[in-house]
């Protein structure tokens, strides 16, 4: 095995004389026994409090109970030899008892900050009930709807993906408060870039690739003091990432400067026989920890086989200490050595008022309009009569979405609730789910949802999909509405009345068919506990949408991948950005990068979002127009809202670096910053474009800034108008 660099085998991780005393007593046994992990499906039997009176257990994945935590916790600290205490970790993804829009809305949000509060919440709830460790922040890039776990990360742009995974990160890990969890950056690396959505399946990332898109929302999290880091299921360029040397020890703990520990995902150790990269579990153990793998999640690889490789000598002890150190600083790191139990709070802080209110601005931010025509949207005073349909007006548990365990359909509230909350005395409430649940093709309900709509001067539909139709294993290969909602809209819009459409859902759907019936479209993702209310808070003009869209909405199956920061080609489609033809000579068009049956371009673009109100980008200017490299480029706009009610502008920076040793984007997001507007009211924003926001892999993949020209995009969206340009010399 080569021996990457000395950090990368933990040479540059602190020295703390309690973990090296701890180092030195230790036995191979117990030295395997930190590094596993065991799956905890309920009360744990004699046999493995046995194991962990012998010090064969370094963690627990899921304790059943705060009671089961605590005794489980006293045998390892009170019973074992050495007495270190072990970690309990859960899936705590987007909130544990208040449970939070899914990743994929917190990125519609473009809120780092509410990002930020929300983790800290969950980190809050979950660490009274004895969770030391999340498995969050997922970030993923996803560029492929079809891939279920698009729902569990903030979308398709590497920039968005890192501001808010190492928001999520500072708020799970706090500032070392009591309520701190160890946080967890996963799934490392490039699990997101699965062929054809298809989960668990193989991915093929030239370095250059991996380096411009797929490793840097883990630096961010590296950068942001992520303690733990989870690798993926992928087979990544014939090298399972769970045995990948490259990602783990000369990329993450070595270039990235990674000091805490990597767990493996579930058993993905034992998975590597199965990828036919290990012949049998001793090979699996040796290659997971030489790779850098430090903690074996359920696979009961380590603690099988590696004290017999320790005692062979086909590890070195030193790599071994090296991953017991990390786990060993992880621990203390979360006080567990100072503060082993969790005592029952006074009074539980799970679900309160002020966490709901949280995950009600959440959900606000999340909701991307995408549609409003005549100004259907906000749902005005004279409504007398709103007709609430589809099978997910009323659902407390499909809303939570995917990876939501503790959360407890009791907590939620639904739309049809808070419609009726809020319009309570102003208007009334034609409720007819039209459906039984998103997948039935029952229509029997449907005559019942046109009568009211019939009544109504609006019709409200959410439709989507439940829950486990996105997450782990939830890859699709059509992303049509599921069942006969399709149907059921076609039924309501026969009516002649107005139609807003929601689209609850854990990942961009086909909605062309949607827009073609309905005056407004507005996606909600799947938005939690508080979902209702904060839908309501929009619709009814409460407050004006403000979320953009994370992720590209494709026109057709066929266009997938899709996203905005594509490559110009040497025949891009009509003109390019700047508005010049192209197209040869002989051929004025047709042969471009096109499809016969379908424009190239997207249904709706990744930063998409209307508001009630309108704003207007005035007083472009870029200075220096010639700077040198390294020296920061200021980018100065003015925004204003030019409608009739206040609201808030995701302002986005675009650059597009026209000529460099590789070929680059012909849009990358470079900033954004959300600023709220009263009518009339504008405010001049300022980003500073620093060489590192411009620097890309070189020929080398070393960061590089290049000179030459570069055009900038200021405004709402990712197809912002040309602002100006400056050239670096
Ligand atoms: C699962 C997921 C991972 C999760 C882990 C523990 O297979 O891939 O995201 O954290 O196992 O449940």
């Amino acid at each position: 095995m080569s021996h990457a660099g000395a950090e990368a085998t933990g040479l540059s991780i602190p020295r703390i004389p309690r973990i090296e005393t701890l180092l030195s007593q230790m036995t191979p046994f117990e030295k395997a026994g930190q590094l596993s992990q065991l799956a905890c499906h309920g009360p744990a039997d004699e046999k493995t409090i046995a194991a962990v009176r012998d010090g064969l257990v370094g963690s627990f994945l899921n304790a059943p109970s705060l009671e089961h935590r605590n005794e489980l916790q006293r045998v390892a600290v009170e019973e074992s030899r050495l007495g270190i205490p072990l970690v309990f970790g859960r899936d705590v993804i987007h909130g544990y008892r208040t449970i939070f829009p899914i990743p994929l809305g917190q990125g519609a949000t473009f809120d780092p900050d509410l990002a930020q509060k929300a983790a800290a919440i969950a980190a809050r709830e979950a660490s009274e009930t004895g969770i030391d460790w999340v498995f969050a922040p997922m970030v993923d890039i996803a560029r492929d709807p079809r891939w279920g776990r698009i729902a569990e990360g903030c979308g398709e742009d590497p920039l968005l993906t890192s501001q808010l995974g190492a928001a999520m990160v500072r708020g799970f890990q706090g500032t070392g408060g009591p309520h701190r969890v160890a946080a967890c950056a996963k799934h490392y690396v490039g699990y997101g870039a699965c062929e054809a959505g298809k989960e668990y399946n193989t991915t093929w990332i030239p370095e250059r690739l991996l380096r411009e898109v797929y490793l840097r929302s883990f630096q961010a999290c590296v950068d942001a003091g992520v303690l733990t880091v989870m690798t993926g299921f992928n087979d990544l360029n014939g090298v399972p990432a769970t045995g990948n040397e490259f990602i783990l020890r000369a990329i993450l703990k070595g270039e990235c400067g990674f000091s805490g520990f990597v767990v493996s995902d579930w058993a993905s150790i034992r998975e590597m026989i199965t990828h036919g990269l290990c012949a049998d579990e001793p090979n699996a153990a040796l290659r997971g920890i030489s790779a850098g793998v430090d903690m074996d999640m359920a696979g009961r690889i380590y603690v099988d086989h590696l004290p017999g490789l320790i005692e062979s000598g086909a590890v070195s002890a030193a790599l071994v200490d090296d991953a017991v150190r990390r786990v060993l600083l992880v621990k203390h790191k979360l006080g567990l050595f100072e503060r082993p139990y969790v005592q029952p709070p006074r009074q539980s802080v799970a679900v309160c008022e002020e966490h709901r209110a949280v995950a009600q601005q959440v959900v606000r931010e999340s909701l991307v309009l995408l549609k409003n025509e005549g100004g259907v949207l906000p749902l005005a005073r004279m409504e007398r009569s709103i007709a609430a349909v589809g099978p997910l007006v009323d659902d407390p548990f499909e809303q939570l979405g995917c990876w939501a365990f503790d959360g407890r359909r009791e907590d939620s509230v639904t739309v049809l609730t808070a419609l009726r909350a809020r319009f309570a005395g102003r208007a009334e409430i034609h409720f007819a789910r039209g459906l039984p649940d998103c997948r039935s093709t029952d229509t029997t309900g449907f005559e019942e949802a046109a009568r009211a709509a019939e009544r109504a001067d609006v019709t409200l539909a959410f439709v989507g999909e439940n829950a486990n139709l996105s997450g782990e294993c939830r890859s699709r290969a059509f992303l049509d509405l599921p069942g006969a909602q399709q149907q059921l809209l076609e039924r309501i819009a026969r009516t002649g009345r107005p139609l807003v459409v929601v689209v609850m859902a854990g990942r961009p759907l086909l909605i062309e068919p949607i827009c073609s019936l309905a005056k407004a479209v507005l996606v909600a993702w799947h938005p939690g506990t508080m979902g209702g209310p904060g839908i309501v808070d929009v619709l009814s003009g409460d407050v004006s949408p403000s979320g953009k869209l994370p992720v590209t909405f494709p026109r057709a199956l066929g266009q997938i991948p899709i996203y905005y920061a594509f490559k110009n080609t040497g025949r891009p489609p009509g003109t390019d950005h700047r508005g010049i033809p192209t197209g040869t000579p002989l051929d004025p068009v047709g042969f471009e990068t096109s499809y016969l049956d379908v424009d190239v371009s997207p249904l709706y673009p990744f930063g998409f979002g209307l508001s009630y109100t309108t704003f207007e980008y005035q007083d472009f200017s870029v200075s220096p127009i010639k700077a040198r490299v390294g020296e920061p480029v200021t980018v100065r706009i003015r925004v204003r809202n030019t409608g009739s009610v206040e609201g808030v502008e995701v302002v986005q920076l675009y650059i597009r670096d026209l000529v460099a040793s590789t070929t680059r984007p012909v849009r990358e997001l470079k900033a954004f910053q959300r600023v709220a507007l009263k009518p009339g009211e504008s405010a001049a924003m300022e980003f500073a474009l620093t060489a590192a926001d411009l620097a890309f892999p070189g020929r080398d993949m070393k960061p590089t800034t290049e000179p030459g020209r570069f055009d900038v995009f200021v405004g709402g969206n990712s197809l912002a108008p040309l602002g100006g340009s400056f050239e670096l010399v």
